[in-house]
């Protein structure tokens, strides 16, 4: 992962729905289409020496990401949590590469404390860090504050990555000029980011119960997570810092985020699995995004299926993007 001019074609293209992913081989400029895994996406790319810090690793595309960064050789520093569910997948990954490098440390990104706690544990680690993968989140989730006064999707998807990405973001730079590699922070954002209330964010009355509604929070704070992607990678750029910043959504995939949505949530995911993407196929992107050389110097882009794709105007918004970095500044300080 060299610092360079983008590699990618700018082949731009719109989200549609997928379906009955086995049979499709779309071709696309990347090379890779939505039934590529992870595992095909990183296929041959040698990432010993690189230190990746995953979010939300205990499940879902976060364990699946886990596991290929570390097949590549990647050492993997997982924040979770749920410890005893990070070391079930930790003890997974080490039965399939016995050699590999996993740190577990506990992270709540609903609490400040925690992960300014986490955030003091990983350098006390005295590790390197190349790749952020801010991964975790909550979905649908029934109104709630956090501990520190916040509605629980803006908390968990944007505040808590914002403030660890505000903690780490030296580090990553430091990191970049000593290793000559360049950086990469990747937000796992989603195509929900399109169904966000009025205006894209409600700065007035985030946390108000009044008026909520949990589709729109969570487009909100996907909202969020691709809005400060753009302008940290803008921010980045002016700076000439060799980190380079990029939002993605890992397609409809079967994992555990949708529990709160419906109790009958076991019986739809198990119809559902055969028209949706498996964590295989759901880590894929992620994974082309963290460690794909075709990815070089390329920055502040939206990915889908491993591939550049367009944004509508609303995360496109600058103005906006500035007004919810201050927003965030004045929560996290
Ligand atoms: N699955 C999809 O179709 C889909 C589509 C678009 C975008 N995404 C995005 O993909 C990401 C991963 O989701 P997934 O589908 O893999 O779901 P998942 O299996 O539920 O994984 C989510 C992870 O986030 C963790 N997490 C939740 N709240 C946390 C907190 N306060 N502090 C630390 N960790 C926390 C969970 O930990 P626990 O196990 O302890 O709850 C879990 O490890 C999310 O950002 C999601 O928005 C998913």
């Amino acid at each position: 992962m060299t610092s360079g001019t983008k590699t990618i074609k700018r082949r731009r293209k719109t989200q549609r729905p997928h379906a009955m992913w086995g049979l499709l081989r779309r071709s696309s400029s990347s090379g890779f289409s939505p039934s590529s895994t992870a595992e095909e996406v990183t296929a041959g790319i040698d990432g010993s020496g690189l230190v990746a810090l995953i979010t939300g690793a205990s499940s879902g595309i976060g364990a699946e990401t886990c596991r290929i960064l570390v097949m590549r050789g990647v050492y993997v520093v997982m924040g979770v949590r749920n410890l005893s569910a990070g070391a079930r997948v930790r003890d997974e990954i080490l039965k399939q590469v016995p050699s590999a490098k996993i740190e577990i440390l506990n992270l709540d990104l609903s609490s400040m404390s925690s992960v300014r706690r986490f955030a003091e544990n990983f350098k006390a680690l005295n590790l390197p860090l190349n790749i952020l993968i801010n991964n975790a989140g909550v979905c649908f989730v029934p109104f709630k504050l956090s501990e520190d006064g916040i509605e629980l999707h803006f908390a968990t998807n944007h505040v808590g990555h914002f403030l660890l990405t505000d903690l780490l973001i030296e580090k990553m730079k430091v990191t970049a000029i000593e290793s000559g590699k360049e950086g990469r922070v990747v937000m796992v954002a989603s195509v929900s980011y399109s169904f966000s209330y009025r205006g894209g964010i409600r700065f007035d009355k985030t946390n108000d119960e009044s008026g909520y509604n949990r589709f729109l929070a969570y487009g909100q704070s996907k909202l969020a997570n691709i809005l400060h992607s753009n302008l940290l990678s803008s921010h980045l750029k002016e700076q000439d810092a060799k980190v380079i910043v990029n939002s993605l959504h890992p397609g409809a995939v079967a994992t555990n985020i949708l529990h709160h949505w419906c109790p009958l949530y076991g019986a739809i995911r198990a119809i559902g699995k055969y028209f949706v993407k498996g964590v295989e196929q759901g880590a894929a992107t992620v994974c082309y995004v963290a460690l794909h050389p075709q990815v070089a110097g390329v920055t502040g882009e939206y990915f889908s299926d491993c591939n550049i794709t367009e944004l509508k105007s609303h995360a496109l918004d600058m103005d906006l993007a500035k007004r919810l970095w201050d927003f965030s500044l004045s929560l996290i300080r």
